[in-house]
């Protein structure tokens, strides 16, 4: 937590993964950035009972998705129909997003170097594309963090064997937009522990 209050907090949600024919069961991390009065809501997966009751009362400035995955996504349209927050997505997710929720559409667009307000501060998206082609990750320079969605984890690069993705893009954006980042920056992951960049620097190859 930094002196202002803003903070990261962590829920997991359960539920499943399904793509290419097989489905897998999944814990996800659900990450709220914010303060006492307002947090955004980075991958509303799975369960927007859990994520409300999590939010507690404050108001939800948005809900980014990380990528289009159904894991990521499940409940990214009725927690912002709740909240009325807008759901935000890279646009070259959209084609999965539409198999998740094809009678609703997602309120706005990530861009690369879009600026996100929250408690007081900023959330600079990133885009890494890799394990999806619209994959972000968000900066949050004041909490010194990086929430990567499943584009790098703790142990290395994000999954990459499936359809609309791609290992030398992977690889290419973890070297050129997250490595760079601080070595002490905590990665926030969608699955599983954390990890910092410094951590990870062994992780990645120089190039594929
Ligand atoms: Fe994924």
């Amino acid at each position: 937590m930094t002196d202002s209050g803003v903070r990261a907090e962590r829920v997991v949600t359960s539920g499943t993964f399904s793509l290419d024919g097989e489905t897998f069961d999944v814990d996800n991390n659900v990450w709220l950035i914010g303060d006492d009065a307002e947090v955004l809501v980075v991958d509303a997966a799975h369960d927007a009972a859990a994520i409300t009751a999590a939010v507690a009362g404050r108001r939800v400035t948005a809900v980014v998705c990380t990528h289009g995955h159904d894991d990521h996504i499940g409940a990214a349209a009725e927690l912002g129909d709740a909240t009325g927050a807008p759901v935000l997505l890279h646009p070259a997710d959209r084609e999965l997003w539409d198999h998740v929720h094809p009678r609703r559409k997602p309120d706005g667009d990530l861009t690369d170097g879009q600026r996100l307000e929250v408690a007081g501060t900023e959330v600079r998206i990133l885009h890494t594309p890799g394990h999806t082609w619209g994959s972000c990750s968000l900066h949050a320079p004041f909490l010194d963090a990086v929430f990567t969605g499943d584009t790098l984890f703790h142990g290395g690069p994000g999954a990459t064997g499936r359809s609309c993705s791609d290992r030398p893009t992977i690889v290419a954006s973890i070297r050129q937009r997250l490595l760079t980042l601080p070595g002490g920056t905590v990665v926030h992951t969608g699955h599983g522990q954390d990890t910092t960049i410094a951590a990870e620097r062994a992780h990645v190859p120089a190039a594929e």
